[in-house]
């Protein structure tokens, strides 16, 4: 009766949506990721009952080598039904590379701080959107739908605080040129509770809730807390990462996205549904630590490991 009344006096999404990023943002900062193992995690997220999956990304080979399989990588995966495949493309190249490679929808990922585009696109943050318009344009003419990442709304690693004005500005920005959705990217994970919360009320006076993402590194221990807080005023689609995987080759120090096992574990328990089977995220995410040979970061996938290490020694 008392978890009743208390849990009614919470607004929360009935549903969430999960785009799971491992793929992309978790493995284009591992050193060298064979397309074996890469084509193995995508077939196993996608029997997962996620509906998105990034799979890569067409930006320069010589910016990031990791991901300059994509096309191969999108041609050897099974399909699933109902399951999108997108992957980022900075550029017109990029997109015509997506588009004969057969991805099912493409990003464009822009920066609300002028020292961290310069490093990952090579441009300015004006540049950068008159850069996207033909890509958008393409990519709806092609059939595609286009999302917009946008990095560094908390803080840049080199220019510091990030003010909630300027993300609101830039992510309608995207939102006019065509995006259907923006993604607020929290990348060196330096974000709180009551900022994050600051900055998604800028946001939403101009984008309603429902074409915002949140996409939260994990640096600081902080992700969690941040996707409780965008869960509560609204928000119903997280990007996270299998086993946590990830960070960015354009800021030092980052760590991977919030592991998608911990998304699953926090929706489950508020009651939230996600249509997504947690222990086929971690039999993902146990079988690409090993081939990397790591231990995965999140504690949801070691604790869900153990469990069943005990099960199957009884
Ligand atoms: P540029 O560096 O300005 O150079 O590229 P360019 O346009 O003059 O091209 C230089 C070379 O790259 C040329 O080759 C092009 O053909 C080639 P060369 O003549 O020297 O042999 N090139 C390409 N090759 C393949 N595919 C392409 C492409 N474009 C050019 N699409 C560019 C600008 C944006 C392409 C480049 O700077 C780049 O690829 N940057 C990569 C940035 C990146 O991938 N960062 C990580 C992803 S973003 C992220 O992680 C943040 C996010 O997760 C959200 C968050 O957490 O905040 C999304
Ligand atoms: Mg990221």
């Amino acid at each position: 009766m008392v978890i009743d009344s208390v849990a009614a006096s919470i607004l929360l999404p009935q549903k969430v949506n999960i785009v799971e990023v491992g793929a992309r943002d978790g493995l284009q900062n591992e050193a060298s990721v064979s397309l074996k193992t890469k084509v193995a995690l995508i077939n196993a997220l996608s029997i997962s009952g996620l509906r998105h999956i990034e799979a890569g990304a067409f930006v320069s080979p010589k910016r990031v080598p990791q991901m300059a399989d994509s096309a191969e990588v999108l041609k050897q995966i099974t399909r699933h039904k109902g399951v999108t495949y997108s992957a980022l493309t900075p550029n017109v190249q990029g997109l015509e590379a997506a588009i004969s490679a057969g991805a099912s929808e493409v990003a464009v990922f822009a920066s609300c701080s002028e020292s961290f585009s310069q490093r990952n696109i090579h441009c300015s943050i004006a540049e950068s959107i008159n850069r996207f318009v033909p890509v958008i344009n393409a990519a709806n003419t092609a059939g595609l739908r286009v999302r917009g990442y946008l990095s560094c709304v908390a803080d840049c690693p080199y220019d510091g605080a990030t003010s909630p004005a300027q993300v609101a500005a830039i992510a309608s920005e995207l939102r006019n040129l065509g995006c259907y959705q923006i993604s607020l990217g929290d990348t060196i994970g330096t974000g709180t509770p009551l900022r994050i919360a600051r900055m998604l009320e800028h946001v939403s006076k101009g984008i309603s809730f429902d074409q915002l993402a949140v996409h939260f590194h994990d640096t600081y221990g902080q992700a969690l807390a941040n996707i409780y807080q965008a869960l509560t005023m609204g928000v119903n689609t997280i990007d996270s990462s299998v086993a946590g995987l990830g960070g960015c080759p354009y800021a030092a120090g980052a760590s991977g996205n919030v592991a998608t096992e911990e998304v699953l574990f926090l929706c489950e328990g508020l009651g939230i549904e996600t249509g997504v089977d947690i222990n086929a995220i971690a039999r993902a995410g146990w079988q690409v630590c090993q081939q990397l040979n790591r231990t995965p970061v999140s504690k949801v996938s070691q604790a869900l490991r153990n469990a069943y290490l005990e099960n199957i020694s009884k």
